[in-house]
């Protein structure tokens, strides 16, 4: 619901408001964002007669404007915090006074031109028009409020009105200027095989800040800031939370005063950006995504998970059971050929499965090294004598869909696309580019090279009947030098690049509309919600170790849902982590996702291959349940560096996911070291129904799910009073590196 009334602004979804007011100087101002409110605000929050020094009177523009909070700051007239715009022209910038013009409320839910966007019909858009007359530059400020979850989103078109061209140097979509006395700022961070994992640092004066300058989200930072507050645990207390949707550089960040009074930004990472706006040309901002809680962190991370399943994600794959794969990767890495995908594939089809993935090594001639042949995608022949024909065949015989990976992105110098277009690739003028896994970036500001990646892709896709493609990104950019754009565009190649990833897939998706797209960039870093819109899964990360696992997936899990995580089954010993775990745990654990096998099956013990049957069917038993049940986290497992501040990290982690009606419920559970002397562990479930009966499994391999008397604990009739206020009391569980599956019907 959105609400005008003298100079207020009221926005409101279930159970949030946010308000915004004109000042009598024309300024837009933010007043509040927090639990929903039902009367305007009257008491001047604003601060209107405050008199902060060096000033002798109220409203004297430079400390006025300093301390004022601004909906959206712009720079050089006195407001000296993180400003979100800054213009310039010939050079220079100039400044910009963002005056209030006006206003429009819409029904639904506009597109963003060129951009991936949250939809829906069930809200309404609020667009309000900021002017600076002196520079002949408009800002439609876009508010969207949806009335099915607690979500607010907002962007920005910036409009040049005037007769000459301007340079947005600068041009971040959200500011909230707020009091945040004792919050913490979350922030995600990591680096390969470590991705996601969240920290809590406490506001003070300064700067808490997460970015990337990489042309991707990347492993350091994801692209989501969080706020909580002092006493917040994962069902009490409060907390903010804002994704972008967006999958290049960007900055979050917290700039807090010495009167208290914090900034939050976030937005296109101002590094490595400039674009250039003619006259009479508009440019829109990437969007956010934001949300509040009263209810801790779990509502939040429930309220994204809601949120991104109804609105961000488009995928005819989104409420379909998922094909269960098995990808070769770590089965074969690049030493593989025809022979050794029919092998994978016969056994595949003896357990069950749906898809076999063929992983990077394809299209080149190496076995050992990722070098060659990016740009040219076309099956090698040392490894491919007749192409795909021979894998395609046997996989129609044995009726197990095909996948494909792609690194499009990229090329290999050694590729006949290089030797016939170097200037495909960034690189400055005279300098040699810098190589990562001996790859080059494409520019993808050039639509010559977007229109012959495609073609390539669409090729292999139209030729063997790919029904899924794994979208694989694995250097960040430099040497960003386009031989397209002209010199005075340059600083449009990070934001360029983007916009070609997303024209792609969008073009994919429109030739084959029922194409499963699974993005992946060097394992996780590139999962954000710009890149959902276009693929309902993403690779969460190459780390599978089941303990290596448990932050990873916590870290994620605080902004995406489950459903969206892809998880494989890794090998035995596990090649990153070197750790034993066993298949049992290994599958129960990958349940919790997308769900395959990342191992060579040809050659797994006879043991393991009977399991794999129950697994299968179990994950896809639980398949409605993990897609579209709700999420909470019953305890973190106590890592260094993490700790929720009202919360204690234990010994062991939990994580529920339970039907929207409280029917069934699954509980995955481990304790990664086994502790002497030590009792099972108390948990308390959510979301059940307090006078419904359950029957409660825990099992710690998938066959016990179907043969319940071999299960670690089998009891019936227990309330879901008991269940959720007494607790469940778990058997002592022997070993390390043990995880069950708990659950309730
Ligand atoms: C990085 C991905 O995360 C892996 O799953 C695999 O596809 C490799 N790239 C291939 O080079």
């Amino acid at each position: 619901m959105i609400r005008y009334e003298n100079g207020s602004f009221l926005l409101s979804t279930p159970n949030t408001s946010y308000v915004m007011q004109v000042n009598r100087d024309g300024y837009l101002g933010h007043l509040y964002y927090g639990k929903r409110l039902d009367r305007p605000l009257v008491q001047d929050f604003l601060r209107s007669e405050e008199i902060p020094s060096p000033s002798v009177k109220p409203g004297e523009k430079v400390s006025f404007l300093d301390n004022f909070p601004f909906e959206y700051p712009a720079s050089g007239v006195g407001d000296f915090r993180e400003n979100c715009l800054e213009i310039s022209d010939s050079e220079q910038v100039f400044g910009f006074e963002p005056l209030y013009k006006g206003y429009i409320i819409k029904k639904g839910k506009p597109a963003l031109k060129d951009l991936p966007a949250s939809f829906g019909h069930d809200c309404e858009t609020l667009i309000i028009t900021l002017e600076d007359n002196v520079r002949g530059v408009e800002l439609d400020l876009g508010y969207c409020v949806f009335n099915d979850c607690d979500m607010i989103t907002r962007w920005n078109v910036v409009k040049n009105l005037s007769e000459k061209d301007i340079y947005l140097e600068k041009a971040l979509t959200l500011c909230m200027d707020m009091e945040l006395e004792g919050f913490s700022v979350i922030r995600e961070t990591g680096v390969w095989a470590r991705e996601h994992q969240a920290f809590f640092t406490q506001i003070q004066p300064g700067v808490v800040a997460t970015e990337s300058s990489r042309g991707e989200s990347g492993h350091e930072a994801a692209p989501f800031i969080g706020l909580v507050s002092s006493n917040a645990t994962n069902e009490t207390g409060e907390a903010y939370g804002f994704s972008f949707v967006w999958s290049g550089s960007f900055l979050g960040k917290v700039w807090t005063n010495s009167f208290g009074l914090s900034r939050l930004v976030m937005g296109v990472n101002p590094n490595n950006f400039r674009w250039k706006l003619k006259a009479g040309d508009e440019f829109t901002m990437p969007e956010v995504i934001m949300t509040y809680s009263s209810e801790g962190l779990g509502k939040m991370s429930r309220n994204f998970h809601d949120f991104i399943r109804e609105h961000i994600i488009r995928s005819v794959w989104k409420d379909r059971q998922r094909p269960v794969l098995v990808n070769n990767w770590e089965a074969t890495y690049l030493d593989f050929d025809d022979k050794k995908l029919i092998e994978i594939l016969r056994t595949a089809s003896k357990a069950g499965l749906d898809m076999l993935v063929i992983d990077d090594g394809w299209f080149r001639e190496s076995k050992v090294e990722p070098e060659g042949g990016l740009g040219d995608w076309v099956p090698v022949k040392s490894k491919f004598p007749d192409g795909f024909t021979p894998v395609v065949e046997e996989a129609k015989k044995l009726n197990i869909k095909l996948g494909l990976w792609f690194e499009p992105e990229m090329i290999s110098i050694d590729s006949d696309l290089y030797r016939a277009h170097p200037e495909y690739a960034l690189s400055f003028p005279g300098r040699v580019p810098a190589l990562c896994r001996n790859q080059l970036m494409l520019d993808f500001s050039n639509p010559d090279v977007l229109d012959t990646i495609y073609e390539k892709i669409a090729t292999q896709i139209r030729e063997s009947h790919f029904s899924y493609i794994k979208w694989d990104m694995n250097r960040p950019i430099c040497d960003a030098y386009s031989r397209y754009l002209p010199a005075d565009q340059q600083g449009e190649i990070f934001f360029r690049h983007v916009l070609g990833v997303y024209k792609i897939q969008e073009k994919l998706l429109m030739e084959f509309p029922e194409l499963l797209i699974e993005n992946c960039s060097s394992g996780g870093a590139r999962f954000d919600c710009g890149m959902l819109y276009y693929s309902p899964q993403i690779w969460t990360s190459d780390d599978m170790d089941p303990v290596e696992r448990l932050s990873i997936c916590e870290g994620t899990e605080l902004i995406y849902p489950v459903s969206t995580m892809g998880a494989h089954v890794c090998k035995n010993q596990n090649d990153i982590s070197g750790r034993l775990v066993s298949f049992d745990t290994r599958g129960l654990m990958a349940i919790a996702g997308t769900f395959g096998y990342e191992l060579d099956i040809s050659k797994l013990s006879e043991e393991d291959l009977k399991k794999m049957p129950a697994q299968i069917r179990l994950r896809r038993e639980l398949d409605k349940l993990i897609n579209r049940g709700e999420y909470y986290r019953l305890s973190s497992f106590d890592r260094r560096g993490y700790r929720i501040p009202g919360s204690i990290a234990k010994s062991y982690d939990c994580m529920e996911i339970v039907s929207r009606d409280g029917s069934e419920a699954a509980v995955w559970y481990m304790k990664p070291l086994y502790e002497p002397d030590s009792r099972g562990s108390r948990i308390k479930l959510k979301g059940l129904v307090c006078s419904a009966d359950y029957d409660v499994t825990v099992i710690t391999d998938a066959d016990s799910y179907f043969n319940p008397d071999t299960a670690l604990l089998n009891k019936r009739a227990i309330s879901g009073e008991e269940l959720m206020n007494a607790g469940l009391c778990l058997p002592v569980i022997h070993g390390d590196y043990t995880g069950v599956l708990i659950l309730i019907r």
